[in-house]
């Protein structure tokens, strides 16, 4: 537990008021340095998911990194990014009733690298229809479903859905994606990396036969962040779609990595919750201002910032309170004192909040809107 109410004091209207979510800038720069140049060095290109972060100017700060585009979950996290001035998108899950698909091709008129992925042939269809008359195309990366089960053609129809999309006028066929959402937490790295490589092999099949057969299969696009290292050895995998490295979280943490069994230690929790003591009356435990409406109920326990009262042990206590139970001998903490803690999931905590206070050095520096957030269409 870090006390940093004083410290964090901003200025003006960058006051920390708890529960709030911090980003530590110098720490998210370096795990978008790391990820970007260990990516890089693996002749890939790392398109980052928004999903995780739902904020257009870490978006931005993505793209400055160095990477050419981004993902988007679904439509209206595409429509918030190109309002934001922002290109090369890629939507991750298919956009299948009428009103989306309009939505889309609106995006595609502002971004023509726009892509979206499919899995089924009436919906290629409606997406050639929906383009009819643009004079545009629109670029299409079959969903190939690597064992996750959630959307997506089993690999060996890849080439027959490739084929028929290659048909339709308005749709470029682009290639594939295959997201192995299943495996991505596996705690023991040498068994995250044996699954991902097995269960990646058919979505890889499936794009050298196309190539092959003489299509223009260009994109193979996948991984998270659990597997990123192990996903880079798949020569047809053309791009990375990692989102959670950026900010981290306790679910993450807990997986081990290629060289600590214990922790994922390539990528530092650059993202916390700021919560404040707000009653001290019970014997072993306080009670803390943030509960499930400011942090997720899902992934990993939310767990204190490395500190003198380390040990101590958050959990959820109702909708705006939590509860620190903290560890034989620690310092009581007091009503007031502020508790920093590293979040479990962090996806759908930060689609709770409206902003990140983003601090350096223990300051806050700037406040960025979660202007992303709620954008689940
Ligand atoms: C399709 C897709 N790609 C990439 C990601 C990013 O995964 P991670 O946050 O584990 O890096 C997700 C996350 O759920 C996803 O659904």
């Amino acid at each position: 537990m870090r006390m940093k109410s004083k410290a964090l004091a901003g200025r003006g209207r960058l006051e920390l008021d708890t529960p709030c979510l911090a980003l530590d800038l110098d720490l998210l720069d370096a795990n978008l340095r790391n990820m970007q140049a260990r990516v890089r060095a693996g002749n890939k290109i790392l398109r980052p998911h928004a999903k995780t972060h739902k904020c257009s100017k870490l978006a931005r700060r993505q793209i400055e990194a160095g990477a050419p585009g981004l993902c988007a979950a679904k439509v209206s996290e595409a429509e918030a990014l190109v309002r934001a001035g922002l290109r090369n998108i890629l939507v991750t899950g298919p956009v299948v009733t009428s009103e989306k698909i309009r939505r889309l091709a609106g995006c595609r008129e502002a971004d023509p690298k726009l892509a979206v992925v499919l899995d089924d042939f009436e919906n290629a269809r409606a997406l050639n229809a929906a383009m009819a008359g643009s004079g545009q195309k629109l670029d299409v990366l079959v969903d190939v479903d690597v064992g996750l089960g959630r959307t997506g053609v089993p690999p060996e129809r890849a080439g027959e859905l490739a084929r028929k999309v290659m048909e339709q006028p308005n749709l470029r066929f682009r290639g594939i994606q295959a997201y192995a959402g299943h495996v991505q937490h596996i705690r023991d790295h040498a068994l995250r990396r044996a699954e991902s490589l097995a269960c990646m092999a058919p979505a890889a099949e499936a794009v050298r036969a196309l190539r092959a057969a003489g299509a223009e299969c260009e994109v193979l696009s996948g991984a998270g962040t659990g597997t990123f290292d192990c996903d880079l050895e798949i020569p047809e995998l053309t791009e990375l779609q990692a989102g959670s490295y950026a900010v981290m979280d306790a679910e993450y943490m807990a997986i081990g990595s290629a060289s600590n069994p214990d922790r994922f230690d390539e990528f530092k929790p650059a993202l916390t919750l700021f919560t404040t003591v707000v009653s001290a009356n019970q014997a072993g435990f306080v009670t803390l201002d943030a509960g499930l409406k400011a942090v997720y109920q899902h992934g990993g326990r939310p767990y204190p910032v490395s500190g003198r009262d380390s040990g101590s042990t958050y959990d959820w206590f109702g909708d705006e309170y939590g509860r620190l139970t903290f560890a034989a001998g620690a310092r009581q903490p007091r009503v007031g004192d502020v508790v920093e803690l590293v979040v479990s999931h962090c996806d759908p905590t930060i689609n709770l909040h409206d902003e990140f206070m983003v601090t350096r050095n223990g300051r806050v520096v700037d406040a960025w809107p979660i202007d992303l957030r709620g954008c689940c269409r």
